[in-house]
């Protein structure tokens, strides 16, 4: 590891809890071998998010990643926002300007180059998302954004699916862009009314992660065999049951660890104001499947 010094610049990722984060991991092996002068590290915030921001900006920090649970609350805490982590409602790098933190939300970044390194183009597409959170509303807001053909929110709590749908709805007013894009919310056992046999499906609950990999919101065949591809946003375990069902279906799944990846070299290169040589992107993907951290 390099020296540590006085001119050292530190970043580092905020969130409760962080002690299982990988990103320390990524970061520090882009310093490394980029030959920087940086460090980052995880601060677990247990008192008020708006005050550990403001702190960290008095302390010099030079930019930071937001988790959960604070990628919306810290939105009170920042300058200025990007464009499209407004849209989104959410921030997961903060990176310091003259005047405070400026917000941007890489997630969707990440998950763009995923797909868009699998093959996989949104437009035009039957696109399911089962979940209504933060992470359901920034893959609805990036599905209305690349222009699917439709877009059916399914969640536990119907309500909440009806919120996110009018969300969506009312950005793309706003932007005035995929004016012809059908929207439908569901509870999650109303998957019976997908029509088509096509469906790309992004799985954005929080079901199935590591200790409850036994689990998957939707268990019935019927529904993976209307699919023709199966995403799903969590990375731990590297196979989840949602995976298994649909692969057991013949439809092609991934999970979000290349998203993981891709959102932290976005926020690295918001930071240092580079584009990251596909070589070394190359390398950290080799490194961390070594680590066994991805696969
Ligand atoms: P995130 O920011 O990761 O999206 P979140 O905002 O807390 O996290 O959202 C969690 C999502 O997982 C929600 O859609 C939640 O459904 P509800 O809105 O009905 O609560 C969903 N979820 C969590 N546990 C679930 C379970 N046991 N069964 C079905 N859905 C579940």
């Amino acid at each position: 590891m390099h020296e540590i010094g006085g001119n050292t610049r530190v970043l580092g990722v905020i969130g409760n809890p962080v002690r299982h984060t990988m990103s320390p991991k990524i970061h520090n092996f882009l310093t490394e071998r980029l030959g920087q002068d940086m460090v980052y590290l995880p601060f677990e915030v247990h008192g008020d998010v708006i005050q550990a921001v403001g702190g960290a900006y008095e302390l010099g920090i030079v930019g930071m990643n937001v988790t959960v649970p604070y990628k919306s609350a810290v939105m009170e805490a920042v300058s200025e926002t990007d464009a499209e982590a407004c849209r989104i409602g959410a921030v997961n790098t903060l990176v310091r300007t003259d005047t405070g933190y400026k917000g941007y939300n890489t997630d969707v970044i990440g998950l763009r180059r995923e797909l868009q390194e699998a093959g996989v183009t949104l437009a035009g597409e039957q696109v399911v998302i089962l979940g209504a959170g933060g992470a359901a509303r920034a893959t609805a807001m990036m599905c209305a954004a690349d222009g699917v053909s439709t877009l059916c929110i399914l969640n536990r709590n119907r309500e909440k699916a009806e919120e996110l749908a009018a969300a969506v709805r009312a950005c793309m007013l706003q932007k005035d862009t995929a004016s012809g894009m059908y929207i439908q919310a569901l509870g999650l056992e109303e998957y019976e009314q997908l029509q088509g046999k096509e469906h790309i499906v992004f799985q954005c609950t929080s079901v199935g992660l590591s200790p409850w990999e036994d689990e998957a919101v939707i268990e019935a065949r019927t529904f993976y065999q209307k699919l023709k591809c199966a995403v799903d946003l969590i990375y731990t375990p590297r196979q989840t049951k949602f995976m298994k069902l649909a692969e057991h279906e013949g439809v092609r799944a991934m999970n979000g660890s290349k998203m993981l990846v891709y959102q932290a070299i976005a926020s690295y290169e918001l930071w240092n104001g580079m584009t990251i040589p596909e070589q070394i992107v190359n390398e950290l993907l080799g490194y961390l499947t070594e680590e066994g951290l991805i696969g």
